[in-house]
């Protein structure tokens, strides 16, 4: 190693960073993950100040006065709000450099495959304003499968499903490239308000969304469970107005839940429909791989195999692979350069 580039890599800190819907991670070269907060921020009405960042505006979210806005700038998978998704990049860049004497990193950005040309100027934009020298950007499913260990050089067919919060991406890779990606706006989300709409219908409760994805997280299912569970649920009463609360089982929640999950499965069963029979062969032998948290559902996997008669496999660790991914490219440069859209 050179002298220069060892001195380089001492002072550096180069960052890998998932911009996801709803959750941001940011890994550093040497450090491994070393930020995870939710993508959200609040911000004043009066001044666009940022107020917070992270799981301190998350728990903001519906209790702020009305000068207060809580946002997800990056709702349903897209930038839905450039100046915010702006401070909230280059808040999670500063607060991720080493302060005393960092150089200029270099950043690796996993966003949605379906991202527009406006929208990565804007992410790009955005970490160059927070001080990066070189911003390359990876989409996500790519990142998903590296981070994953799935063999993306390879001329074979690695299916990828990564369900996160706001969309649920299908990707087919061969050769370092993409050769199929198809990017639904069913995801986690989509979930978390099924269940939110079934308790309005079914129980007459209004309950928040957040109350939503605990019931998803806690008793949420694709596939029938060994045994029951169960879990109190809590709200407003829609007809008296007043709280209530409501025990809610394994079985009703997996109702709710039904839809998203079947136009999740639907994506996939799309993307093997519509590929060559050798990337059809290579799937059928090596599997599906599913990441991102919305794999941690309950059985999942399994309703996914007894529709497709394919094993399915998920990430170790669904909510990191992305983040982790990005390390990769980033810290094996030039092996994974290729996997940059920019
Ligand atoms: N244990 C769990 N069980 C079920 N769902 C979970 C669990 N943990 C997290 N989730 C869900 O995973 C989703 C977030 O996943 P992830 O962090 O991968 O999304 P993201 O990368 O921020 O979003 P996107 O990839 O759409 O931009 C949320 O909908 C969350 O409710
Ligand atoms: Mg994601």
């Amino acid at each position: 190693m050179r002298w220069n580039s060892f001195l380089y890599k001492m002072f550096s800190s180069d960052l890998a960073m998932d911009l996801g819907t709803a959750n941001t991670l940011v890994h550093a070269r040497g450090r491994g993950i070393i930020l995870n907060e939710p993508s959200v921020v609040s911000i004043s009405k009066e001044t666009g100040q940022l107020l917070a960042v992270g799981a301190t505006a998350k728990a903001m979210y519906g209790k702020t006065p009305d000068r207060i806005n809580v946002i997800r700038p990056m709702k349903d998978g897209v930038i839905a709000d450039f100046d915010s998704t702006r401070l909230m990049i280059e808040y999670f860049i500063r607060t991720s450099q080493i302060k005393r004497i960092s150089l200029k990193p270099k950043i690796v950005i996993g966003v949605p495959s379906g991202i527009t040309q406006v929208e990565k100027r804007a992410v790009i934009d955005a970490a160059l304003g927070a001080g990066v020298r070189e911003v390359n950007l990876v989409e996500e499913p790519m990142a998903a499968a590296v981070g994953t260990g799935m063999p993306v050089g390879e001329s074979c067919g690695n299916l990828i499903v990564d369900i996160g919060g706001g969309t649920t991406e299908v990707a087919i890779i061969s050769m370092y490239a993409t050769a199929y990606v198809e990017s639904i706006r069913v995801a986690g989300d989509e979930m978390d308000e099924a269940i939110v709409r079934y308790m309005r219908q079914k129980h007459n409760l209004d309950i928040g969304i957040f109350e939503g994805e605990r019931v998803k997280m806690n008793i949420g299912s694709a596939y029938p469970l060994e045994g029951r569970i169960k879990m109190k649920v809590f709200g407003r009463d829609i007809v008296s107005g007043i709280p209530g609360s409501v025990v809610f089982n394994d079985e009703e929640a997996r109702e709710a839940m039904e839809e998203p999950v079947n136009a999740i499965f639907a994506a996939v069963r799309k993307a093997i429909e519509n590929t060559t029979p050798e990337f059809a062969m290579d799937i059928s032998s090596r599997g599906i791989v599913l990441a991102g948290g919305g794999s941690l559902i309950k059985g999942l996997g399994k309703a996914l195999t007894r529709d497709l008669q394919i094993p399915v496999y998920r990430s170790k660790d669904p909510l990191t692979s992305v983040a982790r991914g990005a390390g990769v490219v980033l810290e094996n440069w030039d092996t994974y350069k290729r996997v940059a859209i920019n």
